[in-house]
């Protein structure tokens, strides 16, 4: 069998394509490997969401830049959203490239490399594809790794939000959303090979449905369904804008325990002129008032959510209603990020007048106050008992597994490696909290 070595970078919409490239070779016949060094076919599934994202990709590649001098019958390949955005860009910069594929152009990766065998020309795919096709390769019993029992699941594709500093509808295209009866099957495969959680996936999960499919069903309505898949124990989605996040999603999480009581909700800023500015389309009131509704709902619902500081004009005193908000939701934890001007993107023509000192002051200032709310949380659980799905082995010294509780804090636990294994969900004493994460004594 050859040998692929695949890289990742960015969110899990690129963790899942690139999981959906691993089966498809692997039915071609590569098999994945860790080393480089190894591989017949090397692919870097690439992220630009931010100018730091790609500066890491830039560095990778120059490390194998030598693999490829040295081997000239190695395949090099880059995939994914750098891809898309800057295809021709990218065979300049990188000669050594063999291919550039879009996020689109997944399903494609087999026929690529076999052009590749057939002609040393690069090329560049990044069509976007018109017709709906998302098509799932068969998942066979002799996988070369068996599903994690917490599995992501891609159930809409692109965005259509075009929020002013974001480059995703650009990388992504136009809203797609998967036919539910695709889902189901897909979902009920995981679960028949060990899979005991779901994560929706989607840039946008709750504008599921919107458009285009021949059974179109609502989001909530797609949670109500797939809650009653039988042996599925949890079931999370991410990620959700405020805007498409309706009271009957709300009433989801109430009515079904198979929701799981955590939720990530992006804010971006707690202004909102930043907000009108960044073409959120809502106001801080209105996030709020989700907010409240669905803790009336949900009292023990744990929140975190994406922040951006340095927006182009963000004064001192927008940045502090970042703050104030933040404090007043109670975040368990939050990505913080620094303004990153996107090429093509509206606010990447906007004057970014805020000094990179102050978004980096800016930023490290947010840093420390979520890690005070963390800390506040995290400790609240010392003593307590929670239930934890465990997921793995775990790497802390002393600890045997590694798992979520429902609402998502990381948990390591003690227990009999012969009498428990991944999948199971056990309840487990809170001894010690440290940082991020939970750790005790399975019951
Ligand atoms: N679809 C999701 C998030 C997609 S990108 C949503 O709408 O919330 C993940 C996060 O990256 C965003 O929520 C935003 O906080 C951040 N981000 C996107 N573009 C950025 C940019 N140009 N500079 C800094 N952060 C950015
Ligand atoms: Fe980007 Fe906005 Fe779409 Fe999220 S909703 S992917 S931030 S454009
Ligand atoms: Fe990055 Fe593309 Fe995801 S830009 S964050 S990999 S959608």
């Amino acid at each position: 069998m050859k040998q692929v070595f695949l890289e990742t970078f960015g969110c899990q919409m690129n963790v899942a394509d690139t999981d959906r490239m691993e089966l498809i070779l692997f039915h071609s016949g590569y098999r994945r490997t860790q080393e480089k060094e190894d591989a017949d076919l090397i692919l870097v599934n690439t992220c630009s969401i931010r100018e730091k994202a790609e500066q890491k990709t830039f560095s990778l590649f120059g490390g194998l830049k030598p693999l490829k001098t040295t081997n000239p019958d190695l395949i090099l390949g880059l995939t994914g959203c750098m891809g898309q955005q800057d295809g021709e860009k990218m065979l300049k910069k990188m000669p050594y490239l063999d291919f550039v594929l879009g996020p689109d152009q997944v399903e494609g990766i087999e026929q690529a490399v076999n052009r590749v065998k057939e002609s040393k020309k690069p090329f560049v795919w990044t069509g976007f594809d018109i017709e709906k096709k998302y098509s799932i390769p068969e998942i066979s019993g002799d996988l070369p790794k068996k599903p994690s029992p917490s599995s992501f699941v891609n159930i809409i594709k692109g965005c259509d939000k075009f929020c002013t500093f974001c480059i995703v509808p650009f990388t992504r295209g136009r809203e797609k959303s998967r036919e539910p009866e695709e889902l189901y099957q897909e979902i009920r495969h995981l679960i028949d090979h060990g899979a005991k959680e779901i994560i929706l996936l989607g840039q946008n999960v709750n504008s599921y449905g919107k458009r285009g499919l021949k059974n179109p069903i609502p989001f909530h309505e797609l949670l109500y369904k797939i809650a009653e898949i039988p042996g599925l124990e949890r079931l999370r989605f991410t990620t959700s804008h405020p805007n498409d996040f309706t009271r009957e999603t709300i009433r989801a999480y109430r009515d079904l325990d198979k929701l799981v009581n955590h939720l990530h909700l992006p804010i971006q800023s707690g202004n909102n002129d930043i907000l009108k500015l960044m073409r959120r389309d809502h106001t801080v009131e209105e996030y709020q008032e989700l907010i409240d509704e669905l803790k009336s709902e949900v009292p023990d619902i744990s929140l975190t959510t994406d922040i951006i500081v340095g927006f182009p004009g963000e004064t001192d005193a927008q940045f502090r209603d970042t703050l104030k908000v933040m404090e007043r939701i109670g975040y368990s934890s939050s990505f913080m990020f620094s303004y990153s001007p996107r090429p093509g993107t509206p606010a990447s023509e906007f004057e970014d007048s805020v000094p990179l000192e102050t978004k980096s002051k800016r930023l490290q200032e947010i840093i420390k106050l979520q890690n005070r709310l963390t800390q506040e949380q995290v400790q609240s659980y010392k003593g307590k008992t929670v239930e934890v799905l465990i997921e793995g082995g775990s790497s802390k010294p002393g600890y045997s597994f590694k798992g979520r509780n429902p609402q998502y804090w990381r948990v390591n636990l003690k227990g009999d490696e012969k009498k428990f294994q991944p999948g199971d969900i056990v309840q487990v004493n809170i001894e010690k909290t440290s940082g991020h994460s939970l750790s005790g004594l399975i019951q």
